[in-house]
Formats: C-alpha cells, sequence, structure tokens
C-alpha cells in the first residue's frame, strides 16, 4: 500500500500495463483496476474478488476522447451526460466495442462507462493508456471500501498494489444508468434521476429493483442488483420510525450481540451499543459514512443489528438501497 503520487501512478500504470491487477482511488468508492482489453487481466479481477462470472465490470476512462474505443457509438444522450455529470459519479451502460474483454460484460452485448471524479485515479488511467475495467476493491459480499485500508483487510498479499489517495469522498458508487430504450437507473447513486432527466428533458425512471428484491425467476437487467452485498457478518434490520419509536421497538426485541446503527449524536441515547453512520437528513454524510459503519460492526462482534431509518427520499435513495441489501430485505415498521 503506498501513497498515491506521480511515481507510485508510474508504477501501478506499468503494472496495469503487464496484466496486473491495481487498486485505485475513486471518489465514489476504491476500485480493483485491470485492464479492459485483457481478458487474462480481467479475470484475475473476478478471481481475486471470488466474483460471480455472470456480474459485468464498470469500465474507466479518463478523458471523453477515449470513450469510442470502449462504446464506439454512443448515443446522443450520452454526450449530454457526460458533458453535465463527468468526471463523476455516473456509469452508462451502453453498447460495447469488440474490443473490451469478455469478461468486462459477462455476455452482455453492453458495457458500463465512467469517468471517475478522482484526480489520482484519472492521473492512472492516462499513464496506463488504456481503459480500465473496475469494480469496486471488496472481496465479493463485502461491503465495498471507502478507504485504502479497507482494500488491503480484503486484498493483503492478494494483489501486487493498492494506490491510497485518501477517503472516497461519496462514499457509496456510481449511479448506473441504463439508456437502451428508456432511461432506467439500475443502481441509485449520487446523481439522481430528477438530475438526468433534467439534462435529458426526459422522464427516466428506478429501476423496482432499486428498492425490491427480483421476483423469482426474474432476470436482473443489472446482474450484480440479484446478489446480497454489503453484508456485514451480523443479521441486520432496518426499524423505519423516528427515534422513540426505534428505542421503544428496540426495548421489545432483545437480542444477544446487539448493537444500533444509528444517526450521528444518537450513540449514547440509545439502549444498546450503537455506531453513527451519518446524520440524520444529510444524505451526502450518511452515504460517506455508511460502509465504513458496516466494516466497524464486524469488528466489534456485532450479531444482530438494528438500523436506524426515518424515511426515503430520492437524495438518500443510495443509502436506502444499499441498506436494504445488507439487510437482505428485512425491514420493520416501528
Ligand atoms: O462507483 C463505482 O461504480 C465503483 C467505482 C470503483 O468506480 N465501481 C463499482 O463496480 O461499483 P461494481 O462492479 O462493484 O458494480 C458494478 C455494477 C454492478 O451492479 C453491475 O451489475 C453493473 O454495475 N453493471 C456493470 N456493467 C453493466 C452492464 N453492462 N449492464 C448492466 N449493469 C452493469
Ligand atoms: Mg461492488
Amino acid at each position: 500500500m503506498l501513497p498515491l503520487d506521480d511515481e507510485t501512478a508510474e508504477y501501478a500504470a506499468k503494472l496495469l500495463r503487464q496484466g496486473e491487477v491495481v487498486a485505485i482511488p475513486t471518489e465514489t468508492v476504491y476500485g480493483l483496476a485491470a485492464n479492459a482489453f485483457s481478458q487474462e487481466a480481467v479475470a484475475k479481477i473476478f478471481a481475486a474478488k471470488g466474483r460471480p462470472q455472470d456480474n459485468p465490470l464498470i469500465v474507466h476512462i479518463a478523458d471523453l476522447e477515449d470513450l469510442t474505443a470502449v462504446a464506439p457509438a454512443a448515443p446522443q444522450a450520452a454526450g449530454l451526460l457526460a458533458k453535465a455529470f463527468w468526471p463523476g459519479p455516473l456509469t452508462l451502460v451502453l453498447g460495447k466495442s469488440p474490443a473490451l474483454a469478455p469478461g468486462v460484460s459477462a455476455g452482455l452485448a453492453t458495457a458500463g462507462v465512467r469517468m471517475p471524479a478522482h484526480p489520482g485515479a484519472r492521473g492512472v488511467i492516462r499513464k496506463t493508456g488504456l481503459p480500465l475495467a473496475a469494480p469496486s476493491a471488496n472481496l465479493s459480499g463485502r461491503p465495498s471500501p471507502t478507504c485504502a485500508a479497507h482494500v488491503l483487510q480484503d486484498f493483503a498479499g492478494k494483489i501486487p498494489l493498492i494506490l491510497d489517495g485518501g477517503p472516497s469522498i461519496v462514499g457509496v458508487e456510481s449511479t448506473v444508468l441504463a439508456l437502451e430504450d428508456e432511461p432506467v437507473v439500475l443502481r441509485p447513486g449520487f446523481v439522481t434521476a430528477a438530475e438526468i432527466a433534467e439534462v435529458l428533458q426526459a422522464p427516466v425512471r428506478y429501476s423496482k429493483t432499486v428498492t425490491a428484491p427480483l421476483a423469482k425467476g426474474e432476470a436482473a437487467r443489472s446482474p450484480g442488483t440479484k446478489y446480497r452485498h454489503y453484508a456485514p457478518i451480523a443479521d441486520l434490520s432496518l426499524i423505519k420510525g423516528d427515534f422513540k419509536a426505534f428505542c421503544n421497538w428496540a426495548k421489545g426485541h432483545p437480542n444477544p450481540g446487539l448493537w444500533a446503527l444509528c444517526y450521528t449524536g444518537e450513540e449514547k441515547k440509545l439502549p444498546m451499543p450503537a455506531l453513527a453512520y451519518g446524520s440524520l437528513g444529510d444524505s451526502a454524510s450518511q452515504s460517506a459514512g455508511l460502509f465504513a459503519a458496516l466494516r466497524r460492526l464486524d469488528e466489534v462482534g456485532a450479531q444482530t443489528v438494528y438500523v436506524r431509518w426515518e424515511a426515503e427520499d430520492e437524495k438518500n435513495l443510495a443509502v436506502y438501497n444499499r441498506l436494504l441489501r445488507a439487510a437482505a430485505f428485512r425491514v420493520v415498521q416501528a
């Protein structure tokens, strides 16, 4: 693990050109990067993460000129969205170039593409001179990493290099948008459907899998949505209601190894040990703190976790979506 600077970025680029896997910072979460044109390199990502083979990867580019090399026939809408949101936490699902390694798209005709806002990430991509496939740099099923130390927890001794570029500012993964027919958000992130609709001057909807599990036998448009994600070892439940309702409900449902995941400032007022993930009503602080808090719950040995949740709106939908998955969709109205 090395701090990201010009010299270490050069070293990373050399490893990446040789077909190695390198963990890099982005503004959303850390990514496990490899040459998106090399099937051998991409296969190393799947092996290191223990990732299901049918879950496609996002391709990262540093400059708009690089888009045609990965998505040669991107529609006009993609250009508008790139201008509005790149570099930044929006992934566009586009028709893929045959030059991409088949593993990147895991059998789909499309590839997810984004330009990360972290200047260090773009620096590594430019020095490598290749688009980089990069899923979140966690073992499959573990919470996504929002700092280099999280990556080290999962990959110490398993990959040659982790570049430390500081904490990920956004803290949840990018918004994934499919543009094929009607624009649909497959995964909510910092960029909202309303913001995308404003740029496209067209309606944009959320896939129903954003807040509901796939029906039995239903095919996933975004294969990543079908796996239990972000799962700490403990059993999580979302307890909906205000602070008083939460406390009353929790008192009536004692459990061994019980912890609360609450809002900042509530830790000491609760009848059980608690960790905060962000401030009530402040979706940015909740995004930034969520994954670190989930990892911390494992470290403290929590067995059952009651998560404070007041109400969802479009701004906190990304956090709600991650919590629902961490809780395997167990939600209680207190
Ligand atoms: O913010 C991010 O997007 C981070 C950083 C590292 O850039 N990356 C990330 O990658 O979250 P990953 O692999 O953890 O999540 C990729 C998501 C999955 O849900 C996957 O199914 C979806 O994007 N995806 C990728 N390519 C797709 C495609 N062609 N069609 C539909 N969904 C796709
Ligand atoms: Mg991931």
